[in-house]
């Protein structure tokens, strides 16, 4: 589903990614873990086709992100559901009209239809009756839950998730996880979610990825990681500051 192949990226004079490689199969939940700074969001956005690599590339079902034009990857981009790391709802706008943006957009539906799916969707992330508040009367935990509500209104068969956990509780975060999980059970979505929160990382990752000093240094299932014999993810996974940080 997604093929990173050797992608080289610098960034403010800084080569940031150093030939990443990396595979997500159909239906994976493929989680990249590493600390602040290491270039988990650069790695995205070159998923999103927001930055170009240097050299090497990046395949979505086979097609060339680096190389698409405006217009297609505005097509590709209809499939793709973000979910980003701070919630980014207009706060002028309802729950209601916040969610409904992509429809309104890119579906063509009538309003009644639209309303459906948005009223379906939230049901989906759990929210209920708040179609008619705006961002600032919700939570943070419960704004969390109206993008990623808003990610799934057009049925991606793409998710992508930078820092779901991003300012909440370890209460919130387990729950945000689950709802991930269950979300992936019943879509079957194809995903990356890049987090520094090993927590998440264990909950929702059928693999997990490592990126450091530009690289991926290691990749398993959550167990495989646990038990890794690379001291550079054993000093992440718990917590040991080493001599570059
Ligand atoms: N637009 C940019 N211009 C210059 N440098 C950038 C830009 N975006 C990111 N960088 C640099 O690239 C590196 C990786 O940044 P990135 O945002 O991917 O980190 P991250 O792993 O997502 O960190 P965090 O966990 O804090 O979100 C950093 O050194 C950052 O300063
Ligand atoms: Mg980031």
């Amino acid at each position: 589903m997604i093929q990173i192949e050797n992608v080289w990226k610098e960034m403010g004079g800084e080569e940031v990614l150093r030939g990443i490689t990396l595979e997500v199969k159909a239906g994976e939940l493929m989680v990249v873990i590493g600390g602040s700074g290491v270039g988990k969001s650069v790695l995205l956005k070159h998923i999103i086709g927001f930055l170009r690599p240097d050299s090497g590339d990046v395949l979505v079902d086979g097609v060339s992100i680096p190389n698409c034009s405006r217009k297609e990857l505005y097509e590709i981009r209809k499939g793709y559901g973000v979910v980003f790391q701070s919630p980014a709802l207009l706060q002028s706008l309802t729950i209601e009209d916040n969610v409904a943006l992509p429809l309104q957009e890119h579906s063509g539906f009538p309003d009644d239809t639209i309303r459906e799916i948005v009223r379906d969707r939230l049901h989906w992330v759990k929210l209920r009756g708040v179609e008619r508040k705006l961002p600032s009367e919700l939570s943070g935990g419960m704004q969390k839950r109206v993008s990623l509500a808003r990610a799934l209104v057009m049925d991606p068969r793409l998710m992508l998730f930078d820092e779901p956990a991003t300012g909440l509780d370890p209460i919130l975060t387990a729950a945000i996880g689950q709802l991930i999980v269950d979300l992936h059970a019943r879509i079957g979505f194809s995903s990356i979610a890049v987090t520094h929160n090993m927590n998440l990382a264990y909950l929702i990752g059928d693999r997990i990825a490592m990126l450091y000093n530009g690289r991926i240094i290691e990749v398993g299932t959550p167990e495989e990681i646990r038990r890794s014999a690379e001291p550079l993810v054993q000093e992440f996974i718990h917590g040991i500051p080493n001599e570059g940080s």
